[in-house]
């Protein structure tokens, strides 16, 4: 339950051991997870309300720090402080001429100054969360770091599954494909993490180029470079954007050649579970990674991802600063 209000006098004081950041799932238990998805189901129902306001997290402030661009994760993340009543500041830096080490650590510093209780950070860099959560007192959540991890995109893509499709029958017996380039992508690495901690197994596919060996060394995860072999029987496929911008030339063969060898379309997704979902994390490229047409059938839940990442992200921050009840 979301308590009516949280005196400024009383913050937390249990001592329970509890996550003060989200820098990636690795240490996140299935229970951890579906105790998240709980009081994601309440702040759901905060969002269905005419005013989309509880005093939850009245007193605390968010900083929300993004090193790299976004649209969708920074909006959710702060849309999810303000509906729990957090005050929020925002540091954006443009472009990419911010090295790692001393400026990092000189922003952070400036920033810290200013007393917020917990960071959302995106950062081109792997491993930049981590860092910042040595350098500073206030709780730390991961909005996307390098190639490494994506851990509220994950939250957001497994809570939307459970939402449309597992219900409380589990995530046990249950198939993610992740269909394109995985290479490059935090989310096909939290999502790995996310769906096998959580049950189900997960098949990562894409061409060679865009394919690490390494993901597959993980129980409940196997690869393919075929698609067919990938949506077979899935109970949910995602579809990857191919992120040019963190890949080294010549990893494609030819733009026409990928579409027809990996794009996820109504035709390939005859041959999943009669049932399957679609997903895709955005930002889209239609008729590129996914067909356009399969993006607007009703089995495709890309709105749902979007619209359940405000939930999720409350839960997250409501979570880490006051912790679960
Ligand atoms: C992703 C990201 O930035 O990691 N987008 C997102 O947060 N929903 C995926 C991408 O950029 O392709």
């Amino acid at each position: 339950m979301i308590p009516g209000s949280t005196p400024i006098d009383q913050r937390p004081t249990d001592t329970t051991p509890r996550h003060r950041h989200l820098l990636d799932l690795s240490d996140w238990s299935r229970e951890a997870m579906l105790a998240l998805f709980d009081t994601t189901d309440v702040m759901a129902q905060v969002m269905q309300r005419t005013i989309k306001k509880v005093p939850a997290l009245q007193g605390f402030t968010v900083g929300t720090l993004f090193f790299e661009d976004s649209t969708r994760t920074r909006l959710s993340f702060e849309r999810a402080a303000r509906a729990q009543s957090a005050d929020v500041i925002s540091f954006a830096a443009g472009g990419t001429s911010l090295s790692k080490g001393e400026s990092l650590k000189d922003t952070l510093r400036t920033i810290d100054a200013m007393q917020a209780d917990l960071y959302v950070v995106r950062h081109p860099a792997s491993g930049a969360p981590l860092q910042i959560s040595r350098w500073t007192e206030a709780s730390v959540v991961n909005a996307g770091d390098g190639r490494r991890a994506h851990p509220t995109q994950a939250l957001l893509d497994a809570y939307t599954f459970r939402e449309r499709y597992t219900g409380d029958a589990g995530f046990e017996g249950k198939r993610l494909a992740i269909v394109g380039d995985v290479a490059h992508s935090r989310v096909a690495r939290s999502n790995v993490t996310a769906w096998t901690t959580l049950g189900a197994e997960v098949v990562l596919c894409g061409p060679r180029t865009l394919l690490p060996d390494e993901l597959g060394e993980r129980p409940g995860v196997t690869l393919t470079h075929r698609i067919e072999e990938a949506v077979e029987g899935a109970h949910a496929v995602m579809a990857l954007r191919l992120q040019r911008e963190r890949m080294a030339s010549g990893l494609l063969p030819s733009l026409p050649e990928y579409r027809q060898r990996y794009q996820v379309t109504r035709a390939r997704m005859q041959l999943a579970h009669p049932d399957a979902l679609v997903m895709h994390p955005g930002p889209m490229n239609r008729d590129v990674e996914i067909e356009g047409a399969l993006a607007d059938e009703p089995r495709s839940v890309i709105e749902a991802q979007v619209a359940n990442g405000v939930p999720v992200r409350m839960a997250v921050l409501y979570t880490l600063l006051v912790g679960s009840r």
